[in-house]
C-alpha cells in the first residue's frame, strides 16, 4: 500500500513509520510522498535521508487557496498514494483533498478525543491544557479525517498516566513515544490489511 505522509515539524511520527517499514512490520507499505506545510520541517531531512520524495506546499504561498488544494491533490494522486497520513501536520486540508480521499485520510492527535481537541489544540497546547485541568490520564488518538476537524471516526487510542511533576514537554515526549509512535503504525497495518471499516460514523476493527 502506498501512503502519503503530511508533516509540519520534527517528524518523529514519520520516523516511526519509516522504522516500521524497515523492521518488516510495514514491509508492504511504501511512503510515495512526504508533503510538508513549511520548508523548515525537520521531517524533510528524515525524508531525504531515506530517499523518500518530498514536496513543500505552504498554503500561505498561494493567493488562491483553491490552487493550493488542487496542487496538493495533484501531487498526492501522482504519487499513487492510497492513504493520506497526517503525522503532525498542522494545516487544515483543503476540501478537494478531503473529498477525493474521503475515508482514506487518518490523523494522529496528541490527546484522547473528544477531550483536548479542536481549534488551537495542536502541538504542545493539549498537554498544557491537560495539566491545567488536572486530568489523570492522557494519550493519543488516531482517527479518520473528515471536513469537521478532529470529529472523524476514532480508530485507535492509547493512554498513559499523567504523573506528578509532569511538565507539558515531559508529558508530550511520553505520549509521543508510548502512544503516538505505537498506534500510528498499528493503524496503518490494520488499514493495509483491510481490517478497518466505517459503520454509522464508527470505525469498526475486525479481529
Ligand atoms: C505530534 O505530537 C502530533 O500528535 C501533533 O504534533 C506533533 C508532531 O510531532 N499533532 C497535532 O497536534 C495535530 N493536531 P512530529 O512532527 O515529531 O511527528
Amino acid at each position: 500500500m502506498k501512503i502519503a505522509v503530511f508533516v509540519s515539524g520534527g517528524g518523529t511520527n514519520l520516523q516511526a513509520i519509516i522504522d516500521n517499514i524497515k523492521s518488516g512490520y510495514l514491509s508492504d507499505v511504501t511512503i510515495s510522498l512526504v508533503v510538508a506545510s513549511n520548508d523548515r520541517a525537520y521531517a524533510l531531512t528524515r525524508a531525504s535521508e531515506n530517499n523518500i520524495p518530498s514536496v513543500v506546499l505552504a498554503k500561505k504561498d498561494f493567493t488562491d487557496s483553491n490552487e493550493w488544494d488542487e496542487l496538493v491533490l495533484k501531487k498526492v494522486l501522482e504519487s499513487g498514494a492510497e492513504l493520506i497520513v497526517l503525522a503532525g501536520y498542522l494545516s487544515l486540508l483543503g476540501p478537494k483533498v478531503i473529498h477525493e480521499y474521503s475515508n482514506r485520510i487518518i490523523n494522529i492527535h496528541p490527546a484522547l478525543i473528544p477531550s483536548f481537541c479542536g481549534a488551537g489544540m495542536y502541538g504542545i497546547h493539549p498537554h498544557e491544557a491537560v495539566l491545567k485541568r488536572g486530568v489523570k490520564v492522557s494519550g493519543a488518538t488516531v482517527h479518520y479525517v473528515n471536513e469537521n476537524y478532529d470529529e472523524g471516526p476514532i480508530i485507535m487510542q492509547k493512554t498513559v498516566d499523567v504523573l506528578p511533576g509532569d511538565t507539558p514537554e515531559v508529558l508530550q515526549k511520553r505520549i509521543m513515544k508510548e502512544c503516538e509512535q505505537v498506534i500510528l503504525p498499528k493503524t496503518i497495518r490494520l488499514i493495509a490489511d483491510g481490517k478497518v471499516r466505517i459503520e454509522n460514523n464508527i470505525a469498526v476493527i475486525e479481529k
